[in-house]
């Protein structure tokens, strides 16, 4: 592409052949477009998708921050993910292409075939009585029949909550009594890194205290024995024969602002918040930006390889690429397990042409050398994608060179479980400068502003806000919106908070820093320091507890914890391995401490808030900053 203007910094360049089959060629003119007819842009982009009826108005401000999109009209996202495939040559192409741990196990899926599995699943889950609007809880691993279980819940209008598979029985009890689900569906066990993980099990020690969940539907992967409750539990293999299982269901027809699904992210304070999306404009949302920036072609095979029971999972495994006819590659694995080459391998047995992954995974793998990746034919590689916390541009670098050849240009899409869909992201055709996600998605614009409110000159770091509303926005906290409202739109107000510090440089192109509330972003994961603390102070030797993130070479950031022991309780080796050990068992693996510090004392503000940021400084030797607060 012919260079507009000397841009600032380390810039690289789309190949005039990346720009010869971008999508978008003119990303300036699409971008005003969008700009100047915000509901325009949208309503063209619905167009392209299927809708039983058209809607009234693309957006309805009129209860804002509660923004309704596509109101009037009636959708369902399966419709658009499978049946419109049906009625195309598509029917026959692959949805799917899976991959277990081992290598010795592949499953295929054409769109035909995941509408027998979905439908399959969709009509055993309406005969154990769930209805629309009801909720489902699923915990699983990477296999098929977790694309199958959200699909399923979707098409017969059912919410699905989804709860990754690396959570602890009592981080997944809080959330089935949250969301006051009826059933559960989840797997015997799952392999990951050699080993199993015990998901039946977890999920009969989180229901000892959860009411409302009538039944567990269990898909049988590792085969090995569980404790089956012969009134409550049910094998999906069973079940699949009977004659109600059949591979037909109607597709629920479903208002666009009915509700899709909650998410669970950790937030400032107190428990995780549960995120609510919608079939309407979530499903033009991920479509639109998948189509966009990934920039998908036919024949393309893609590859997202975070976890379903993330977002990125959620808008990127299974609705963006089913929404646009993809076919998408699901591998059940890690990505060095048995060897640092697990993930190439998949590359160049599959063909992949695209990859998108977060950087924690780059700058584990970077570490094993290239000899890894370089063993395997990588040419398939188109594009490469980045998502979860900033990329070092080290690791940027590394990815760019020798996972990509210098040939695959990097989409750096910063986005939320909230937002849905990517939010700050180029398209390949644009300039690309390491670590940074360039410019706002089509039809929003971003601002930095200081506390106050008013933007910030280019250079300055402040509070990332979004100005325009979108249609796969959160459209609030299930069962909290007063909470929704608190925490993203009264800071400044008619503005969308994300929570994180940016800088805009003077070519506009955006660079985060990270969050500015008390979130904790481990390997892309995020966790409430809130939460961390709870799970310590629910050990009996604690009486308090602080955690803080410090850089860490491979997790981007680590957790280390301070704390203050009950009287009758001594620091020792021992018991830092016990409360970390105790973090890991009550929330997940992800939030074990790297390190326990005992303290006597905990800098706090005179109203008692820990003041996190002064063990922080502490902790890296840096100056406290404004202390004025403090009382020790
Ligand atoms: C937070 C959201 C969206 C999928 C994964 C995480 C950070 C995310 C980027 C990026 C810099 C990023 C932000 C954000 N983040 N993507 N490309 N560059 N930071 O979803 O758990 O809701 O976390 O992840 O801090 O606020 P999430």
């Amino acid at each position: 592409m012919a260079k507009k203007k000397e841009m600032e910094g380390e810039v690289y360049y789309p190949s005039e052949q990346v720009v010869a089959q971008a999508r978008v060629k003119d990303w300036d003119a699409l971008a005003e477009k969008a700009d100047k007819d915000l509901e325009g842009f949208w309503a063209d982009e619905a167009s392209e998708l299927e809708w039983y009826k058209k809607w009234d108005k693309v957006l309805d401000d009129s209860k804002a921050p509660f923004f309704q999109w596509y109101t009037g009209a009636k959708v369902n996202i399966v419709h658009n993910c499978i049946d419109r495939h049906l009625k195309t040559n598509r029917k026959n192409k692959l949805a799917l292409i899976w991959e277990s741990e081992d290598g010795n196990e592949h499953r295929t899926f054409s769109y035909f075939a995941m509408n027998r599995e979905v439908s399959r699943m969709a009509n055993i889950i309406k005969a154990m009585g769930v209805r629309k609007g009801d909720r489902v809880t699923i915990y699983m691993g990477r296999i098929p029949e977790i694309v199958f279980a959200m699909l399923a819940c979707a098409k017969i209008g059912a919410v699905h909550s989804v709860v990754f598979g690396g959570f602890s029985a009592d981080a997944l009890q809080g959330r089935i009594e949250d969301s006051q689900s009826k059933l559960v569906i989840t797997q015997d066990g799952n392999f990951l890194n050699g080993k199993i993980v015990e998901l039946k099990r977890t999920v009969d020690d989180a229901l000892k205290k959860c009411p409302t969940v009538e039944n567990v539907l269990v898909v049988r992967r590792t085969g090995q024995d569980i404790p089956m409750d012969p009134l409550r539990d049910h094998w999906y293999h069973e079940l699949s024969k009977l004659p109600v299982a059949n591979g037909k269901c109607p597709t629920e027809e479903m208002d666009a602002e009915d509700p899709l699904y909650i998410l669970y992210t950790s937030g400032s304070t107190g428990k995780p918040k549960a995120i609510l999306h919608v079939h309407g404009g979530y499903m033009v949302g991920t479509y639109s930006t998948l189509k966009y920036v990934f920039d998908l072609q036919d024949e393309d095979r893609f590859w997202c390889a975070a976890d379903p029971g993330w977002v990125t999972g959620h808008s990127y495994i299974v609705y963006g690429p089913m929404l646009n006819g993809a076919t998408s590659f699901m591998f059940e694995g890690g990505p060095a397990y048995p060897y640092p080459n697990r993930w190439w391998q998949c590359v160049e047995r599959y063909g992949i042409n695209i990859l998108y992954t977060a950087p924690t995974a780059i700058r584990g793998l970077m570490r094993f050398g290239e000899a890894w990746p370089n063993k395997h034919d990588l040419s398939s590689l188109r594009l490469l994608g980045s998502v979860g916390e900033p990329i070092n541009p080290e690791a940027w670098k590394w990815y760019h060179r020798v996972i990509g050849k210098e040939q695959c240009p990097i989409m750096d899409t910063w986005w939320q479980t909230e937002t849905g869909m990517f939010m700050i992201t180029p398209t390949p055709s644009v300039p690309l400068k390491p670590g940074s996600g360039t410019r706002p998605f089509f039809g929003q614009q971003a601002e930095i502003v200081d506390e106050a409110g008013n933007p910030v000159k280019d250079g300055d770091e402040g509070y990332l806000t979004l100005k325009r509303p979108w249609p796969a926005m959160l459209r609030t906290i299930y069962g909290d919106p007063d909470r929704y409202v608190k925490q993203y739109w009264s800071k400044f107000p008619g503005r969308y908070l994300a929570g994180d510090s940016a800088r805009r440089d003077s070519d506009g192109y955006y660079w985060i820093i990270g969050r500015v509330d008390d979130v904790i972003n481990v390997s892309g994961h995020r966790l409430g320091t809130a939460e961390i603390e709870s799970a310590l102070v629910s050990h009996p030797a604690v009486a308090e507890a602080a955690a803080i993130g410090l850089p860490h070479e491979v997790k981007g950031t680590g957790i280390h914890v301070f704390c203050l022991l009950r009287a009758g309780f001594a620091p020792s080796d021992a018991l830092s391995e016990e409360l970390r050990q105790h973090v890991s068992k009550v929330i997940s693996p992800i939030a074990r401490p790297e390190d326990v510090k005992f303290l006597d004392k905990l800098p706090k503000t005179r109203s008692g808030k820990i003041m996190r940021r002064v063990l922080k400084a502490r902790a890296q030797g840096l100056p406290e900053g404004d202390v004025s607060t403090l009382e020790e």
